[in-house]
C-alpha cells in the first residue's frame, strides 16, 4: 500500500477524487459521494407479514451504514404480500402504516441512514416471476402477468415439469388487477416516505412486473397498456406520475430499467426501445435518477448470471490505459444514454469492481453514480475501507471477486429452474451471516450454502418434504408454520 493515488485525469482529478464527489439531485437530496450500494433482496423476512427483519436488519444495515456509500438502496420490498420473488422478500401491506408496524419501518429507516448517507426503498411486483408458495396465497392463484406468458428455462420435459409446478402459467391482467397494482405502489411510496426513508426506487428491471409491460415478449396486450412501445409504458408512466403526485419533493423518485432484456431472436426488449424509455424518464421532469441494468432471470445469458462462474482483472486498470470502462456490464447502453444528454443522473450498476473503472465510468460521462451490488455483500465495507481510502494505490483499491464457487453443482442439476438459480443463493447465504452479525465468508461453496439453507429449512420445524426443501432453493415460501 503506498500513500498517495497519482492517476490524473485531463481536468486533473484523481480517481478518488472523482468517487467522493457530492451529488445533489434535483430533490434537494445531496449524495456524499457517487457510490451506491445497490437495491438486493435480503430474503430474510418472515411471513405472513413480510415485515422488516429488524434483529437481522439491525445488524445489515447498520454495517452498510457506516461504510460510506453515497446512496443505500434497500433490496425490493414487494407491493402485495401475495406475490413474492423470493422466500423472505418485506412486503408493504395493509397494515403498514399502523403504528406499531410502520413503527418498525421508521427503525429500519433510523438504522439505515444513521450515519448520515441517505437510503431509498426499492419498491416491485414480481408479475410472472413469483413462485408458487411464495407469499400468501392459495395454491391456486396464479401469477400476474401483462400476457399469459409462461417463464421458459430449458427445454427438457424435466425443466417444463419443474416449471409448471414452481411458476404455473401466469393470469393476464384485467384493467382492475392493474389499478390494484398502482395503487399499492402508490401506498409502497407512502410507508417508505411515513417510515422517514430519503425515497424509494420502482424496480422496472431484471423481468419483473414492471419490466414485462416494458417488454414485448412478455406484454402482448392489445388494449392501451400494450401494442405499441408508448403503450408498453404507460403503466410505468401511470406510477411515476401518481407517486409523484402523493409524494412530491423533496421525496427522492427514481427507477430502475433495463438497457435490454436480451431474450432471443430479438422477441424481447431491444436497445432503442429501451432508450425511449430511459428517454421519458430523464425528460419527465418527475425522476430524480434512474439506475441502468440489463437482462433477467428468465435469461441468464448476460451480466450479471454470466460472471458468477467467470474470472475477471486481478488487478485495477491504469485509468484512460483501462479498456475504458469494461468492467461494467452495460457500458455500450449507458454510452447510447449518454447521447441524451440526460438532465438527472444516470446510475450504472454491474460489473465495477476497481476503483479506476469506476472513476473511468464518471470521468467519460456515462454515469454520474456506480452501483455495488455483489460487493457490497462480500466487502459491505469496501468505499470506506478500500475505494474513499487514500491509503490505498488504484493499483490495490479493488473489490475481491465475483466467483462463486462450486458451480459445478448448478451445472450438474438437470432442472434448470433449480440449477441456475444456485449461485444467488451464496449471496442471500452472505446476506444472512451479515444479518447474524458475522462476516461474509467468500469462500462458501454452492453445495455448502445450499447443504445449510436444507438444514436451517428441516430444523427450523417447517415440512419436511422434499417439495418443500426444493421451494426453498428454487425461491418458494417463507412463512412461519404454525
Ligand atoms: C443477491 C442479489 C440480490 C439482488 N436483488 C436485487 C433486487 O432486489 N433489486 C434489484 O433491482 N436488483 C437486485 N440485484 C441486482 C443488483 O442490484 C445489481 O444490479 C447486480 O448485482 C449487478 O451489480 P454487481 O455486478 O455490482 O453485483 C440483486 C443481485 C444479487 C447478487
Amino acid at each position: 500500500m503506498s500513500t498517495t493515488t497519482e492517476t490524473k485525469t485531463e481536468v486533473e482529478k484523481t480517481a478518488i477524487e472523482l468517487i467522493s464527489e457530492p451529488l445533489t439531485l434535483q430533490c434537494g437530496l445531496t449524495l456524499p459521494n457517487r457510490l451506491v450500494k445497490c437495491p438486493m433482496q435480503e430474503t430474510l423476512a418472515i411471513g405472513p407479514y413480510f415485515d422488516p427483519p429488524m434483529e437481522a436488519f439491525g445488524n445489515l444495515y447498520s454495517k452498510w451504514a457506516k461504510s460510506s456509500y453515497g446512496l443505500i438502496i434497500t433490496g425490493q420490498v414487494q407491493v402485495d404480500r401475495r406475490f413474492l420473488s423470493v422466500a423472505g422478500d418485506v412486503c408493504v401491506h395493509e397494515k403498514s402504516l399502523e403504528s406499531d408496524i410502520l413503527a418498525i419501518w421508521k427503525q429500519w429507516a433510523q438504522t439505515a441512514q444513521s450515519e448520515g448517507t441517505p437510503c431509498i426503498v426499492q419498491i416491485a411486483h414480481p408479475g410472472r416471476m413469483s413462485p408458487m408458495g411464495a407469499g400468501i396465497r392459495p395454491a391456486d392463484m396464479p401469477a400476474l402477468c401483462p400476457s399469459s406468458v409462461p417463464v421458459k428455462l430449458g427445454d427438457s420435459w424435466l425443466d417444463k415439469m419443474a416449471l409448471e409446478k414452481v411458476l404455473g402459467t401466469p393470469k393476464a391482467m384485467e384493467e382492475s388487477e392493474i389499478d390494484e397494482v398502482v395503487a399499492m405502489f402508490v401506498h409502497g411510496a407512502v410507508v417508505a416516505r411515513e417510515a422517514g426513508f430519503a425515497g424509494c426506487q420502482l424496480h422496472g428491471a431484471h423481468g419483473f412486473l414492471l419490466s414485462q409491460f416494458l417488454s414485448p415478449y412478455t406484454n402482448r396486450r392489445t388494449d392501451s397498456y400494450g401494442g405499441s412501445p408508448e403503450n408498453r409504458m404507460k403503466l410505468l408512466r401511470r406510477l411515476v406520475t401518481e407517486i409523484r403526485e402523493v409524494c412530491p419533493r423533496p421525496y427522492c423518485l427514481s427507477v430502475k430499467l433495463n438497457s435490454a432484456d436480451y431474450m432471443d431472436a430479438g422477441t424481447g426488449l431491444q436497445q432503442d426501445e429501451g432508450l425511449e424509455q430511459v428517454r421519458w424518464l430523464v425528460e419527465c421532469g418527475m425522476v430524480d435518477f434512474v439506475e441502468i441494468s440489463g437482462g433477467n432471470a428468465e435469461n441468464k445469458t448476460s451480466g450479471l448470471h454470466q460472471s458468477f462462474g467467470k474470472k475477471t482483472i486481478d488487478k485495477a486498470p491504469k485509468m484512460r490505459e483501462s479498456t475504458r470502462i469494461r468492467e461494467a456490464f452495460f457500458t455500450e447502453f449507458a454510452e447510447k444514454v449518454q447521447s441524451l444528454d440526460s438532465p438527472i443522473p444516470i446510475q450504472l450498476s454491474g460489473g465495477f469492481r476497481s476503483r479506476t473503472g469506476m472513476a473511468d465510468a464518471l470521468d467519460s460521462g456515462i454515469c454520474q453514480m456506480i452501483g455495488l451490488g455483489r460487493a457490497a455483500v462480500l466487502e459491505p465495507e469496501l468505499p470506506r475501507k478500500v475505494l474513499l481510502n487514500p491509503e490505498y494505490d488504484d493499483e490495490l483499491a479493488l473489490g475481491m471477486s465475483h466467483i462463486v464457487r462450486g458451480q459445478w453443482l448448478s451445472n450438474m442439476v438437470p432442472i434448470k429452474v433449480i440449477g441456475a438459480g444456485l449461485p444467488i443463493q451464496f449471496f442471500y447465504y452472505n446476506m444472512k451471516r451479515l444479518g447474524k452479525g458475522l462476516s461474509s465468508d467468500p469462500d462458501a461453496s454452492i453445495p455448502y450454502v445450499i447443504a445449510m439453507s436444507i438444514w436451517e429449512t428441516v430444523s427450523s420445524g417447517w415440512s419436511k418434504s422434499i417439495q418443500q426443501v426444493i421451494a426453498t432453493i428454487s425461491g418458494g415460501a417463507r412463512v412461519k408454520m404454525e
